[in-house]
């Protein structure tokens, strides 16, 4: 143990790059997209179980002037020490960080949004032995985007009939059904932001601000492939949402001609 400890020492003195630290730096990097005004960051296998002895550590940067605000979709973490099992955000920059927020010792509701003061952050992820917990889901956005979701988020999370959100980027690969398409709609089960990049309203790569309409929603929803996502086949539902999108059809129409 103590010799491990002096190795890790050793390796700091010699090493320019924090993620140097540990022997395999990344094996607990789940998917992550860390875009200059939104991401998401997960940990490896989220929803499934994160590994035994993992760590992972992300450095997020926004432009100089704005600030980030991060937003948990999920935080599930076994019961462990908090020496060898956590999450922290740390603020500043790499030569004078601090721990800002630190989230271990299991069974947590889902934290509030972080409002930060800071243009860099880092999170580091780190746990020992353990059998189950999802780990964590988070994103984040300069504060100048009202409404961050996260990319589970549903539709019928949110019942009113018209509401305006953003979406990170990089939810497309996360978790999480679509049913239906962009013209007839998406079954309100869906989660928004995938649904976003399926319709093609945002990128998955840059995420954007999204409108949402809620509608009364359809016998089936069909099984679309749509933007590099398959929607699935949907069943009878009380309502359905669609995006309300600013494209001047008529100019578009114009245009093609
Ligand atoms: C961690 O290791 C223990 C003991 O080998 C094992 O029982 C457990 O399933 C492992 N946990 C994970 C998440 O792989």
């Amino acid at each position: 143990m103590s010799g491990n400890t002096l190795l890790h020492g050793l390796i700091l003195l010699y090493s320019i790059h924090p993620l140097v630290l540990a022997e395999k730096p990344d094996d607990g990097c789940g998917h992550y997209v860390l875009g200059q005004e939104s991401g998401v960051l997960s940990s490896k296998n989220y929803p499934g179980t994160y590994p035994n002895n993992s760590r992972c550590e992300w450095r997020i940067r926004v432009p100089i002037g704005h600030t980030i605000v991060l937003k948990f979709g999920d935080l599930n973490m076994e019961k462990k020490d908090c020496e060898s099992d956590y999450l922290k955000v740390l603020k500043g920059s790499y030569w004078a960080e601090m721990v800002s927020w630190e989230y271990c010792g299991g069974l947590m509701p889902k934290p509030a949004p972080i409002h930060t003061d800071s243009s860099e952050l880092t999170i580091r992820f780190r746990s020992s032995q353990h059998i189950s917990g999802r780990g964590f889901l988070l994103s984040y956005s300069t504060e100048n985007h009202k409404e961050l979701l996260t990319c589970l988020d549903r539709g019928s999370h949110f019942p009113v009939s018209k509401y305006r959100k953003y979406c990170p980027a990089g939810c497309a690969a996360v978790t999480g059904d679509v049913s239906g398409d962009i013209s007839l709609g998406y079954r309100h089960t869906s989660v928004l932001c995938k649904s976003a990049v399926h319709a093609g309203v945002i990128t998955d790569q840059f995420g954007g601000p999204i409108t949402v309409e809620e509608r009364r929603g359809l016998s089936h929803y069909p099984a679309v492939r749509a933007n590099g996502i398959q929607s699935k086949d949907g069943s009878l539902s009380e309502t359905l949402f669609t995006f309300v999108t600013n494209a001047a059809q008529p100019a578009m129409t114009a245009t093609n001609m």
